[in-house]
């Protein structure tokens, strides 16, 4: 029985076993392959022996797949990736290709993609997202690599995919790191949104003080609207589920501190080394680094008193909160898509925005609704700077705005912190003024250091001998 089978899968943890069974499911034969013997028995207790098989014996795992052979890696960032590669090296031919399919850092994949080439080995770096239950029935991939070799992946990868309206959540998107990248992104995306679903819930709890019950129902009521979003879903779903250890609902018993593996850090900190501004997600990040300081925290709040809230309808609270996220998810998408854009050109991925919203329709952590109307944004104008200068979406953030407003007023003067969502209103404000303070800045870099500045009058670049007249 050597080289009938179609795809290999290379760390058979829960991510790697749901996505092997969902490549089965669709009629191909997986093999996979796992140094943890565990795994490979947990894999073949699955049962599907005529379309699925593991080994813990690398040669047994090769020379089972068909050629050119297309291995994925799921296996956790890192060293471990390169250690995996070298494994396999020896036992691989030209032209076979090797996916990984986690999160690795986009140079990482370009050097390994670098490396392989020479060897005749195509690699790619593959961002998959759904979390388990998405790699079992489908999440959305996005796939960067080499553009012929990805001929020999795709009908397995459109095939396990989610599907929006039966459209497969997944395409090719660009050469080198492309993939990777574009999924550091989301990640930063997803941070984004996250941070912002908590905020409007602590105002709605703190303000008019909604119970878990209620909560459940504005969350799901939300999600059958324009809010329509895996993470409004599950959120709404959070709330009514109860504590085995103690008789309350568990969403109260779990510890404020929020961890994370670094990629809405990475996205945060490339977004700076490009010098766009992604205030949003980089206030994400940053919130998980205060929440991280429990005990200062809890120190801090006996020394500082804060204002009582103010006074607010159960219903106002309700339908302020809905516009604000409404507007902050279309900030979160506005930023991560324009990070996408200028790193597109940076390291040239070539990315089309509509084809990366659209596989971002379904399958993935940040999928919604709003993500068609962006699809259809960019569809209608692929060189779009910027979302907010979309005429489809002046229309949707302008009318939000009065709530946006009032709501991150009202959060400032009840002493609720919603850095988020301020940041958003003040990357909105910032992005649409025509005129902003930074002439002072400029006047004072040239009056402190020389370090010129330009005028709105004539062409040139000045100096000023500042107080000298
Ligand atoms: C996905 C997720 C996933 C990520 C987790 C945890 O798209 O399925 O983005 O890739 O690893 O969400 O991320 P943090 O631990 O950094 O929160």
């Amino acid at each position: 029985m050597q080289g009938t089978y179609d795809f290999g899968l290379i760390g058979l943890g829960v991510m790697g076993r749901n996505f092997i069974l969902n490549v089965a499911d669709n009629g191909y034969k997986a093999f996979g392959y796992d140094l943890d013997h565990s795994q490979v028995a947990a894999l073949k207790a699955e049962g599907h022996p005529d379309q699925v098989d593991a080994t813990s014996d690398i040669v047994t795992f090769t020379k089972s797949l068909r050629t050119p052979r297309k291995i994925m890696l799921l296996v956790p960032a890192g060293k471990i990736v390169d250690q995996v590669i070298e494994s396999l090296l020896p036992h691989l031919d030209k032209d076979d290709i090797i996916i990984d399919g986690g999160n690795s850092f986009f140079t990482d994949t370009d050097r390994r993609e670098e490396n392989l080439k020479e060897k005749g080995i195509h690699f790619f770096g593959s961002g998959v997202s759904g979390g388990a239950k998405g790699a079992r029935r489908g999440p959305s991939i996005m796939p960067g690599g080499n553009k012929e070799a990805y001929q020999h992946v795709k009908p397995i990868f459109e095939a396990v995919s989610a599907k929006y309206k039966s459209e497969p959540c997944v395409a090719y998107l660009g050469p080198k790191s492309a993939g990777n990248y574009v999924k550091m992104v989301h990640n930063g995306i997803e941070y984004s949104l996250m941070q912002l679903t908590s905020e409007i819930y602590d105002l709605m709890k703190k303000s008019v003080g909604l119970s878990n019950a209620e909560l459940h129902g504005v969350y799901s009521t939300w999600n059958s609207g324009r809010l329509q979003s895996f993470l409004v879903e599950i959120t709404a779903e959070i709330f009514t589920q109860k504590d085995t250890l103690t008789s309350g609902d568990l969403v109260d018993m779990i510890l404020d501190k929020a961890k994370q593996k670094g990629t809405g850090k990475w996205t945060s900190q490339n977004a700076m080394d490009l010098g766009i501004p992604v205030p949003t997600i980089d206030m994400a990040v940053s919130m998980r680094e205060i929440s991280a300081l429990k005990e200062e925290r809890v120190l801090a709040d006996q020394l500082y008193s804060r204002p009582q809230p103010i006074d607010i309808s159960k219903e106002e609270m309700i339908a302020q909160a809905e516009q604000a996220l409404y507007f902050s998810f279309i900030i979160s998408y506005v930023q991560g898509l324009n990070q996408l854009e200028v790193a597109s050109r940076e390291y040239g991925y070539e990315l089309d925005m509509a084809v990366i919203a659209k596989i971002w329709r379904a399958g993935c952590i940040i999928r919604a609704e709003l993500l068609a109307d962006i699809a259809d944004a960019y569809t209608a104008k692929p060189d779009l700077a910027n979302l907010l200068l979309s005429p489809a979406f002046v229309g949707k953030v302008q009318g939000t705005m009065p709530a946006v407003r009032g709501l991150v007023a009202y959060a400032v003067q009840s002493g609720i912190p919603v850095p988020g969502l301020a940041s958003a209103l003040s990357y909105f404000d910032a992005y649409t003024s025509s005129n902003l303070p930074l002439n002072l800045i400029q006047a004072q870099r040239d009056h402190f250091g020389s370090h010129t500045y330009e005028r709105i009058d004539r062409e040139g670049i000045f100096h000023t001998e500042w107080g000298s007249q």
